[in-house]
């Protein structure tokens, strides 16, 4: 019977292979892994939207929390009416805020605000006076994205 008999650079070769495979996967694993686990839980860091298409997420300012997006939604010039309680989008769209209470979000879809965005808007109030007024198409592969929630 004939043995097999490797050298030592083989030997040193081939174990070296092994080690590294067994340190590097774990690794890789758990970077793979962080990729699509682990959402931001809006109950601990704010209102966030989701997309239902991959997962991203973005903040009330429309800055991606978590990919695959990672560019933020865009974002709509308004003017507030304080008298009316009112905010006018692009010049186009009216919207009601009175019931809009500061820190506080609502979202139109897009048949309320197909002037505007057809996907539809989230709109944010940062203070009385103040708000974000976001797309809801989704900048990763335009889907509509959830209410800030
Ligand atoms: S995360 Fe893929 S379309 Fe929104």
């Amino acid at each position: 019977m004939k043995k097999n008999k490797i050298s030592r650079k083989e030997f040193i070769e081939r174990t070296s292979k092994v080690v590294g495979a067994t340190v590097l996967c774990p690794t890789i694993l758990a970077v793979l892994q962080s990729c699509d686990s682990n959402p931001v839980s809006s109950s601990q860091d704010g209102l966030i939207s989701t997309c239902p298409y991959h997962g991203a997420q973005f903040d009330v300012d429309g800055n991606p929390l978590q990919g695959p997006a990672s560019t933020p939604l865009a974002s709509y010039d308004y003017e507030f009416n304080q008298q009316d309680n009112t905010i006018l989008i692009e010049g186009t769209l009216t919207v009601d805020v009175s019931d809009l209470s500061v820190e506080a979000a609502k979202a139109l879809s897009g048949s309320e605000a197909g002037d505007v965005d057809n996907k539809g808007l989230l709109i944010y109030r940062k203070t009385e006076s103040d708000f974000n007024v976001l797309s809801r198409e989704c900048t990763h592969s335009f889907a509509v994205v959830d209410p800030l929630q």
